[in-house]
């Protein structure tokens, strides 16, 4: 209704405007007032008994995967893989010996990824969902439950629940981590490290009409779009694109900007948008010299940068976060572009056509 939308158009805005705020609740939900990580310990001897971790998602949950991956293999050092739960129930890869499975569902209900716990469940497999819907099925379901406390997320378009899992991921990947020994969890702080997040996600929110300004110049009116990243940006790059096609309709991919040579490069002319993503600084140089060749082929160009990256002429500049919290910080205005290309077209934003919040069929 109007009221809960408040002075918000859509719920799409209001929902990515809120996510500073759920970066804030989950510093008090997963924390104790001495700072220390609050989840249970079964759930912790669970995943810690494992030697692998396989997280199982669709769509936008999907992407926030892609970073958990990253997540879990950094911090914790458990090796992880990610999987569409379409194509893995269907065809499920060669195990290890003591899978630890995670499924990633904002609303509980997927068809797609509950028919694979239902298998994993058939196999005696421990499971961990996390999700932003208490009581939802693959939260009755699995061994173990994460709540996002993203609050009701409306839009079709997944946008506080996708930053919210990330941190999530995070905060667990921490724990797990410093259960472990590993040096990289230690030296993470991350109840301050999210809060830094927070912050930053404000920054973007704030910039929302120089936002606007860039996807009427130049998305409004394209028929495709690129996204470009390397490693950590390349994640964010392929939820990015998702949220442009999905709300505006523009034909996006998201590329490993390395990959663009061998192929993708074919497909830039005159004037098609490409955004690029640069967060990390160990790829950084590399995606530069990408922008350069696109431009030179007549690419219109937007580049969304950490500060610490940035030269002059970057359009988007994000404030510096830890480098594996990136993800959280550079999909906001990825986010707004994709809203504000959406509003710009005259269209539905919150009920794009052929989608559903929620898909209970496989
Ligand atoms: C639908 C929605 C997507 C969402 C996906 C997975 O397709 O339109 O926005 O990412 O389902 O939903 P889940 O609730 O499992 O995260």
């Amino acid at each position: 209704s109007a009221s809960e939308k408040g002075a918000y158009e859509h719920y799409m805005l209001k929902e990515i405007d809120e996510q500073p705020a759920v970066m804030r609740k989950l510093a008090t939900e997963y924390f104790d007032e001495n700072g220390n990580i609050k989840i249970e310990a079964d759930l912790l001897k669970a995943i810690e008994a494992s030697d692998r971790i396989y997280i199982v998602a669709a769509g936008t949950s999907y992407h926030a995967g892609l970073v958990g991956h990253e997540l879990f293999e950094k911090l914790a050092k458990i090796p992880t893989e990610v999987h569409v739960s379409s194509e893995f129930g269907y065809n499920m890869p060669l195990l290890s010996e003591k899978p630890f499975f995670i499924y990633l569902t904002q609303s509980g209900e997927t068809a797609d990824s509950r028919q694979v716990l239902v298998q994993t469940n058939e196999m005696g497999y421990p499971s961990l969902t996390i999700t932003n819907v208490p009581n939802s099925t693959l939260s009755r379901e699995a061994s173990y439950t994460l709540l996002l406390h993203a609050g009701p997320e409306i839009a079709v378009a997944s946008t506080k629940a996708y930053t919210a899992q990330i941190a999530v991921e995070a905060i667990l990947a921490k724990k797990l981590g410093e259960e472990r020994g590993i040096e990289a969890a230690k030296d993470f702080d991350i109840h301050l490290e999210l809060a830094k997040v927070a912050n930053a996600m404000q920054t973007m929110v704030d910039e929302k009409h120089e936002i606007e300004e860039l996807a009427e110049k130049n998305l409004k009116t394209t028929r495709n779009a690129f996204y470009i990243g390397r490693s950590i940006d390349y994640d964010t790059a392929i939820e990015a694109a998702l949220k442009l096609k999905e709300v505006s309709y523009v034909q996006t991919e998201g590329f490993a900007s390395g990959e663009l040579k061998h192929g993708t490069i074919a497909l830039i002319e005159e004037g098609t948008p490409v955004i690029a993503i640069i967060t990390d600084e160990k790829t950084a140089a590399h995606t530069r010299s990408n922008v350069q060749e696109v431009i030179a082929r007549g690419a219109n160009v937007i580049t969304i940068v950490s500060r610490s990256l940035s030269n002059a002429g970057d359009q988007i500049v994000l404030p510096d976060v830890h480098p594996l919290l990136t993800p959280l910080v550079s999909i906001v205005p990825a986010q707004l572009l994709a809203y504000y290309t959406s509003k710009q077209r005259g269209y539905d934003v919150d009920k794009p056509r052929n989608l559903a919040k929620s898909v209970t069929v496989e």
